[in-house]
């Protein structure tokens, strides 16, 4: 079987990924950290990978920004610009920091790491931990500066309580427990990942916390639920319910950018993966791969907000070829050629074959979206049939399809549906056919 490579989302040269950590533009670059295996393709030895890129487009892996040590994973964190030093790890410029989990024997704290270099090499910092409540599951700290009190927060899980807790601290050095949240929502499983992040609507700001959960998500296994509301500083309040960032399977793990060099403007990548699965994927030398990068809006509904993600504009600068298409005939693509597909909120179906035949189906109908895939023997809780309800007013339903991932995005973004596919052989045509049989024009990317 031989699952290819995608092109335009990020994999590992080799071996295993999981979540994306520390997302920081600096020095003109975008880094991306992951959790990494550098040993082999399952969970282990838990170390902070690194890519970077100037365009949220290529990327380019770098060394291990943080390896594994005896007794210390490196799991998940994120990382900010100090533009002030208030940490004083700063060297003739403003360091950039991470906060990470240490995962040690029964017991996870916070640690911080720092590179004085904008980013591309790091150092471990104080080696004593600087946020420890003695606990065996406390993890995945996403910090950020807030202006309006002058200092850090920082959100940081406690999974089996299904709570948030906010802390906060003048240095990043010494921090204090000011709140928590939950539980709430989602709790079948254990929380993880949270995020916390403002979004500026109608010129007002609006506070969105997002926390993933490891059972019961929208398709079953892990997914990611959110709630809009109120920050202070000290402690979130919700203004609604909690709902799903994602109605496909396989997101999980997002976090958001730091430092992005426009005002306002909020972007997360996720792992496009389900933990139910993810450590038995045929996928090698590779294991795990990021989604595409995000922007992120709100967008009032009937009952709130809604957060909206759509693909960054950064990805319209691939080069595209117009593909004509008469319904319901075969058109032959290169195999594992990227498609950035826009389709009609009509109803439609969309066939994904491969020389062995159909290997997944995705269509639209009165009831909402859907997914059917296949998968190899054996790979429990894979293959299936998968539907996102969409609202009345669908828009154009944008379609991301690259080697085994698919990303499909309705209603400017208020539904995103994101899927891995594991065909048997590389997807090789495509079959569309819709009512109005007029055929379609699709655009193919080329040379990503
Ligand atoms: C989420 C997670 C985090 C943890 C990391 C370990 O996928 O379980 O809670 O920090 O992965 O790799």
């Amino acid at each position: 079987m031989a699952v290819l490579r995608p092109r335009v989302h990020f994999t590992a040269r080799r071996f295993w990924l999981n979540d994306p950590n520390g997302l920081v533009f600096v020095g003109g670059r975008y880094h991306v950290f992951f959790q990494h295996n550098p040993r082999a393709g399952n969970h282990g030895y838990m170390s902070w990978g690194h890519a970077s890129s100037v365009d949220l487009l290529r990327w380019v892996e770098h060394e291990v920004a943080l390896p594994w040590r005896e007794g210390l994973d490196v799991f998940s964190g994120s990382a900010v610009v100090d533009w002030r030093n208030t940490s004083g790890l700063g060297e003739g410029g403003p360091p950039v920091v991470a906060m990470f989990t240490g995962n040690g024997f029964y017991h996870q704290a916070q640690y911080l790491a720092v590179s004085r270099d904008g980013g591309e090499s790091w150092a471990f910092g104080p080696p004593e931990p600087v946020l420890d409540e003695g606990k065996q599951d406390f993890r995945d700290p996403k910090v950020f500066w807030h202006e309006p009190s002058g200092g850090w927060v920082s959100v940081v899980v406690h999974p089996d309580e299904r709570q948030v807790g906010v802390y906060t601290s003048p240095d990043l050095r010494v921090w204090s427990r000011v709140s928590v949240f939950g539980p709430a929502g989602g709790v079948a499983g254990i929380w993880e990942v949270p995020d916390l992040f403002p979004l500026v609507v109608a010129g007002q700001k609006r506070w969105v916390l997002k926390v993933d959960v490891f059972e019961g998500g929208p398709q079953g296994g892990t997914g990611a639920q959110y709630w809009v509301g109120d920050f202070d500083g000290r402690a979130f309040t919700p203004s609604q319910g909690a709902r799903w960032a994602d109605a496909g399977k396989d997101f999980y793990a997002a976090i958001t950018f730091s430092d992005l060099p426009q005002p306002g403007r909020r972007v997360w990548l996720g792992w496009l993966n389900n933990w139910v699965y993810a450590n038995h994927l045929p996928t090698q030398p590779w294991q795990g791969v990021l989604t595409v990068p995000r922007e992120l809006t709100l967008v009032p509904d009937g009952a709130g907000w809604v957060l909206a993600q759509v693909p960054v504009r950064e990805l319209d600068a691939l080069r595209h070829v117009a593909l004509r298409l008469p319904d319901g005939e075969v058109l032959k693509v290169g195999p594992g050629v990227p498609l950035d597909l826009r389709l009609p909120a009509a109803p439609w179906t969309l066939e994904l074959r491969s020389s062995g035949g159909e290997e997944a189906r995705l269509w639209l109908d009165g009831a909402g979206l859907h997914l059917t895939r296949g998968a190899p023997e054996g790979l429990d809780g894979f293959a299936g049939t998968f539907t996102a309800a969409l609202p009345d007013a669908a828009g154009e339903v944008r379609v991301l399809l690259d080697a085994c991932t698919l990303e499909v995005f309705a209603a400017g973004g208020r539904v995103a549906f994101t899927q891995l596919l594991l065909p048997l052989e590389p997807i090789s045509a495509l079959r569309l056919s819709g009512a109005d049989g007029r055929g379609w024009t699709l655009r193919a990317t080329q040379d990503p």
